[in-house]
């Protein structure tokens, strides 16, 4: 289904990698996905930064933090004996991590500071590099893993959760689930950013100079009435219009987005439809 997407992505749109052109944009209602993006898949990067061996005490620097969803559960990890650094280009996003850290009591430990990874140079070493959706973003990824691997103390850790977009399903195909699928991935093809980086991640760590990563993937599967899945989908696509629109995939008068969720909601139950949401997986290492 995804190859015909695929093989329309433009060539030479890989440095597409400003802030005004980043797909999902900066709104509030993005900072908002973002956060029932975090809840949605919390556990599965929980699993992946505890197998990763974060711990009490480590000082950590989380790469392309949004609002600060990975930050503050690594915050949990490490205590307040140790630290968390959340590095993102938009300043908005930012403001919003730091007052969530302040929220949950952890901004003593977990702080944030806007920069683009592309020229940020940290002032100091850290036990560990994490990211969780955003080397799919970065113009050379494995180059920028390299470079800031070089901030990292001996046995330090590696550890990043990316997405494989392209495996997404449901069961039995359904077809507006399928129609948003190919609209949410032609998207992302279209404005240059990679859709499978879970499948790219183990040569990118090769090819930045680092050991063999450990890896694992993990997907939610929902179906019936309850599941906040729909909801998820829907503010996806509610955060990608700007992005469809200019394209020319879809406009929001071709997605209906005001009732989408609830349109997801009654054709899964109707069909008695399991949705397998796109596979994210995590790899880690440790430098020798
Ligand atoms: C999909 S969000 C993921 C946010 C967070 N890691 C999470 O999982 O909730 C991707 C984030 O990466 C940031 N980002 C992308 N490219 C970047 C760059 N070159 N420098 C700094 N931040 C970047 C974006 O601004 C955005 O906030």
């Amino acid at each position: 289904m995804n190859t015909s997407i695929v093989e329309r992505r433009p060539n030479g749109q890989s440095e597409i990698c400003d802030g005004e052109r980043y797909t999902l944009g900066y709104s509030e209602g993005e900072f908002k996905r973002l956060q029932l993006q975090g809840d949605f898949v919390r556990d599965l990067t929980e699993d992946v930064l505890r197998r990763a061996g974060l711990k009490q005490g480590m000082r950590v620097l989380d790469l392309g933090c949004g609002v600060g969803d990975v930050s503050l559960l690594a915050g949990q990890l490490v205590g307040p004996g140790g630290s968390v650094l959340g590095i993102d280009r938009s300043q908005d996003a930012v403001k919003t991590a730091q007052r969530r850290a302040v929220e949950t009591g952890q901004c003593y430990w977990v702080r944030f500071a806007s920069a683009d990874l592309a020229s940020f140079v940290p002032e100091r070493e850290f036990d560990a590099i994490i990211g969780r959706l955003v080397l799919m973003y970065l113009p050379d990824p494995a180059a920028t893993l390299r470079r800031l691997a070089g901030f990292l103390r001996p046995g330090g850790i590696v550890a990043f959760q990316e997405m494989s977009m392209p495996f997404a399903r449901s069961f039995p195909e359904t077809p507006l689930f399928m129609q948003v699928l190919r609209w949410i991935i032609e998207a992302f093809v279209l404005t240059g950013f990679e859709t499978d980086m879970g499948g790219k991640l183990f040569s990118t760590y090769l090819a930045a100079g680092l050991p063999a990563p450990q890896m694992i993937s993990g997907a939610r599967a929902e179906g019936g009435v309850e599941s906040l899945g729909y909801e998820y989908i829907a503010q996806t696509v509610r955060s990608l219009i700007p992005a469809m629109e200019r394209t020319g995939i879809a406009t929001a008068a071709d997605i209906g987005i005001d009732d989408l969720a609830d349109r997801l909601r009654d054709e899964a139950v109707a069909h008695s439809a399991c949705i397998m949401f796109p596979p994210m997986t995590g790899a880690w290492t440790r430098l020798p």
